[in-house]
């Protein structure tokens, strides 16, 4: 090696701290800047042991508006910034990796949404909260994947256009059958790749084994599942379950907390085999929570029109909590 790059190197290793040595900061950074810290579970497993809180989006969501504090930092995709910001517009809202984006939370034009509104005079958008700031402004309420089919047993409208993840909405459709639903066609890439074929060899592989699946996925490898539920809902099942195995057909993220939650119990989880992984949560490494404590960086601009986009959100708290 030569001597300028031994020089870099030892510049990178002293720049990069152990990782006890950075949750020493975190810790520190959090108590000075009067900071809580929320973490999704998809989020690195070290991102996650960093988090005063880590949860679902709906469990982030309802939270964030109780907590009494001046920095509110989100370790997820910008959808969760976005929709903690609106909820929450007087409060500071920081991300990580504020480039973390969902694609789903794009999949859905405005003419669509004009179309269905102009075919149907008893019609509610829907719209998952994972869609952007604009496009909850073209919805009357939001869902999460844990109060989707409460939220929409709700609703007074018959016809229910369901935006924009096409998996979910089916999911939904088939438990509503007193509702037309009308679907998108958006899907979250990570879950819509999930084949029906590594489900089965996976099935087969572990006859013994309960199927839990996020409804994201798509129908045929939903139809497999003894359970199907948001990442808290699978989370909560293996941490309650007399059973010892598990296959786990959402972003492997969960493991995490299964693990922390069932310490010593040898709970045996199985993901499939092109083991789902989401690249945008994969972003906010611990690295970039440091960072961003340490700079205030990240900071989460209040969108356009917050009182059009917040008002869906806010419907789905009311909704849910009926
Ligand atoms: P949850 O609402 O289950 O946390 O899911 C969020 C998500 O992005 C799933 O892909
Ligand atoms: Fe979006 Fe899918 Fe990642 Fe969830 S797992 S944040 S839906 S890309």
């Amino acid at each position: 090696m030569v001597a300028n790059d031994r020089a870099a190197t030892l510049a990178a290793q002293q720049a990069t701290p152990s990782p006890d040595e950075l949750a020493r900061r975190v810790e520190q950074l959090k108590r000075e800047r009067g900071a809580v810290v929320l973490a999704h579970y998809y989020t690195p497993a070290q991102t996650q042991a960093l988090a005063d809180y880590v949860g679902d989006s709906f469990y982030l969501a309802r939270l964030a508006k109780t907590l009494e504090c001046e920095t509110i930092v989100l370790c997820g995709v910008s959808f969760m910034g976005e929709s903690v910001k609106l909820l929450n517009p007087g409060r500071r809202v920081l991300m990580p990796a504020p480039e973390a984006d969902c694609p789903m939370a794009h999949m859905v034009e405005k003419a669509e949404v004009d179309r269905i509104r102009a075919t149907y005079d008893d019609v509610a958008v829907v719209a998952y909260v994972n869609t952007t700031a604009e496009v909850k402004t073209w919805a009357d309420v939001c869902v999460t994947s844990s109060n989707a089919l409460k939220v929409v047993r709700e609703l007074p409208q018959r016809n229910i256009f369901f935006i924009p993840d096409a998996n979910l909405g089916s999911f939904i459709a088939r438990q509503v059958p007193e509702k037309n639903v009308i679907l998108n066609m958006g899907c979250c890439p990570i879950h819509d790749v999930i084949s029906l074929d590594e489900v089965r060899d996976l099935k087969a592989a572990h006859p013994a084994a309960e199927v839990l699946a996020h409804p994201e996925c798509r129908p045929d490898v939903l139809a497999e599942a003894d359970y199907i539920g948001s990442t808290k809902e699978i989370i909560n099942r293996v941490a309650a379950s007399d059973g010892s195995e598990f296959i786990v057909l959402t972003v492997a993220g969960v493991a995490a907390e299964i693990e922390r939650l069932t310490p010593g119990q040898n709970k045996r989880v199985y993901f499939p085999a092109t083991t789902p992984i989401c690249p945008n949560m994969a972003k906010v490494k611990p690295e970039r929570l440091l960072a961003c404590l340490e700079d205030l960086s990240g900071e989460v601009a209040l969108p356009e029109c917050p009182e059009a986009a917040g008002a869906p959100l806010e419907r789905m708290l009311e909704l849910a909590a009926r």
